[in-house]
């Protein structure tokens, strides 16, 4: 299936929510991390602000189906990526890469030094994942405030700390 990926408009949003619940029911084949299926997802008023102020890229199949969205925001610099989604469905087919290879572009497009997110450690569509693409686990003592910042509310939202990790891909 081929698919485009381009800048979020304010009529996705109402899509978001659905994609970002079938997304986390790839965390079901975790026993320990089912119940990130059952929690609560962004609503459409909070995409629609992140689509005015942040940057919100989606993948669109050629029937104009949005297969997964990529959030991103900007911190001193640095871009981001807040939330990765692919519905379960377009899950498999490089929708995922291509998110976050476009979140890349526009970092280094606007010469900034790095992209920085959090995932789990030890999940093979997380950390394994994003090592691939050129992100390095970043080492304790190394945090910018805003990674510290969404480590201790992962904590606070019930995550293992021990299983989290923040990332960084240096841009040259
Ligand atoms: C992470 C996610 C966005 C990847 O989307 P996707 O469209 O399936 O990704 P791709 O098809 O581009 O595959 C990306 C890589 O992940 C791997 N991968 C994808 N699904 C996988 C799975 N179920 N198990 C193991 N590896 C998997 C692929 O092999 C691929 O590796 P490669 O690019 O090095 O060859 C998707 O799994 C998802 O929405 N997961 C739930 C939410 C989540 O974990 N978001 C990221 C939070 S940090």
């Amino acid at each position: 299936m081929s698919f485009v990926v381009r800048r979020a408009r304010p009529s996705d949003a109402a899509a978001l929510p659905a994609i970002e619940r079938s997304a986390a029911e790839l965390f079901r084949t975790d026993p320990s991390l089912a119940w990130l299926a059952d929690t609560d997802v962004a609503s459409v008023a909070q995409h629609c602000q992140a689509i005015d102020n942040a940057h919100v890229w989606v993948a669109e199949n050629t029937s104009a189906q949005l297969a997964g969205f990529i959030r991103a925001r900007d911190f001193d610099n640095l871009l981001h990526i807040e939330e990765l989604s692919v519905s379960l469905g377009f899950q498999g087919q490089g929708v995922g890469r291509r998110l976050v290879l476009i979140a890349i572009e526009h970092a280094r497009r606007e010469q900034m030094r790095a992209v920085t997110l959090t995932t789990f450690r030890d999940v093979p569509w997380n950390a394994p994942f994003y090592q691939r693409m050129g992100f390095v686990v970043i080492a304790p003592g190394e945090h910018e405030a805003h990674l510290l910042d969404a480590l201790q509310k992962e904590v606070e939202h019930g995550f293992a700390a021990e299983r989290r990790c923040a990332m960084r891909l240096i841009l040259p």
